[in-house]
């Protein structure tokens, strides 16, 4: 085999036929379920001005700070230069969108729905990739507990769809609204005065920057000092502790298993309320298959009115790491039902129209027009898994006949030409003809990406 010179950047990978259609699946089920729960469509620009992510996310999170695929120094019809970064997520895109496009006049809450890639340059390891694929739900204009949880009810509804669910534990927190989380990292500050040279490197950079996030660090020895630290619940107001008191309520009305988790803060700073993750059973914290939350000052920092806000996003290569795992088998349907083998150049012809009317009427079906043996041919079909072959040589072509071969039973039978398609059809049943692009040109499902 030769050696190719160029491969795909680290950190990123082909969506291979055999991953596509796990992730054809999974994105099935993400727009039947916010179908369903009359969610909407959206697709922001795979890049943003750097400030939207810089202001949202926040400048000293690890996505804003380590993470942006930046692009410097583009300028713009003015000649500004603009700085611009790949999207990490979405929800900061479309909250952007929701002002830029007036969604406040809409009947609120708005419901909107993504599915794409999001770029980090993070250090690639196991389900950690610079480019990956989201899933990613937002409602935007209204704030109650209920809506949280209905949130978190579709999300189980996708993983139930795709078989992981049972895999996976829903990980809930409530971090309180700015001001009580501001007191709350003064009081850390305090506590840690003295102890910083007992810190990792990396958390005491973090306690300069964003104290927050050592509540989730994987540092043995930052784990055991913040076991005698404050807590965060200790400064939720009595309306949070009320709003996350009912929202649990919600879940159990809903059915949704969950762990109270007060160390859970997420590395987003756009989060006010509640936060959650779900976690891989087994493995914890580690490689978590999606996360959200509240966000209710976010669209005001766009220059937005006070909107609050509440979403999620799922990873979809973990997704289907699980489903993998779980074992479980998604429909394949690229099979091919009819392979059309030919001989000579009057028979080529012939079935060039052939192969298209096969193909228009539903049926998948592949032929090889070179030049060629008839053996050859057959061994293509059969290396194809065809279930069916047509095959017409000159003679056949002559006496205006084709043969069909039952590729599994290994019998074959000379038809008249003109019966052929009729004759396939009936063999295959209308029920499993592929006539999917027809009838969702006219439908909902016709988005397929
Ligand atoms: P996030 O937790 O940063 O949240 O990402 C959501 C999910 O995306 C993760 O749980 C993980 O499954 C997947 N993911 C993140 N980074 C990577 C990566 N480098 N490689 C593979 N998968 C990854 C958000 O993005 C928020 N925008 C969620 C949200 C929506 N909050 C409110 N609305």
């Amino acid at each position: 085999m030769s050696q190719p010179l160029f491969r795909t950047p680290k950190g990123t990978h082909d969506v291979l036929p055999e991953d596509h259609q796990y992730m054809t699946y999974i994105k099935k089920a993400v727009r039947h379920r916010a179908r369903q729960a009359g969610f909407k469509r959206i697709d922001t620009p795979m890049f943003e001005e750097r400030g939207i992510f810089e202001r949202g996310i926040g400048a000293h999170t690890d996505i804003v700070e380590k993470e942006l695929f930046t692009v410097s120094g583009k300028r713009d019809e003015e000649g500004k230069e603009r700085e611009y970064a790949l999207r990490p997520e979405f929800t900061a895109g479309i909250c952007r969108a929701y002002i830029e496009h007036g969604m406040q006049q809409l009947p609120q809450p708005v419901e909107l729905y993504a599915i794409g890639q999001c770029f980090r340059y993070d250090r690639p390891q196991k389900g950690r990739y610079r480019q990956f694929h989201q899933f990613d739900f937002e409602i935007i204009g209204l704030k109650d507990p209920s809506l949280d949880a209905q949130l978190i009810h579709i999300l189980t509804k996708v993983f139930s769809d795709i078989r992981i669910l049972s895999r996976l534990t829903l990980q809930i927190n409530n971090i309180g609204a700015a001001e009580s989380r501001k007191a709350y990292v003064a009081a850390l500050r305090d506590f840690f005065i003295g102890k910083e040279s007992r810190f990792p490197e990396i958390d005491r950079i973090r306690l300069e920057s964003n104290p927050l996030r050592l509540l989730d660090s994987k540092e043995e020895d930052t784990r055991l000092i913040l076991k005698s630290a404050p807590t965060l619940s200790q400064f939720l107001s009595d309306e949070s502790k009320q709003y996350h008191a009912t929202l649990l309520e919600c879940l159990t009305i809903l059915n949704i298993p969950y762990t109270e988790n007060t160390l859970l803060v997420r590395g987003l700073d756009y989060y006010t309320q509640t936060v959650f993750e779900f976690w891989d059973s087994s493995l914890g914290a580690q490689n978590a298959v999606g996360g959200g939350g509240r966000y209710d000052g976010l669209l005001e920092l766009f220059g937005g009115q006070p909107t609050p806000g509440v979403g999620f996003a799922g990873g979809v290569e973990r997704m289907i790491w699980h489903m993998k795992e779980a074992g479980v088998r998604v429909p394949n349907k690229d099979h091919i039902d009819v392979f059309v083998a030919q001989l000579g150049p009057d028979a080529k012809k012939q079935c060039l129209l052939l192969i298209a009317e096969l193909q228009e009427n539903g049926v998948h079906t592949l032929g090889a027009l070179g030049e060629a043996s008839l053996k050859s041919q057959m061994g293509l079909a059969d290396k194809f898994e065809a279930r069916y072959t047509l095959v017409l040589g000159k003679l056949e072509a002559k006496k205006g006949t084709i043969i069909l071969r039952d590729m599994k039973a290994g019998k074959q039978k000379e038809i008249q030409y003109e019966t052929a398609i009729p004759e396939v059809l009936r063999l295959i049943g209308k029920s499993k003809l592929d006539t999917y692009v027809i009838k969702d040109q006219m439908g909902p499902e016709f988005d397929e990406d």
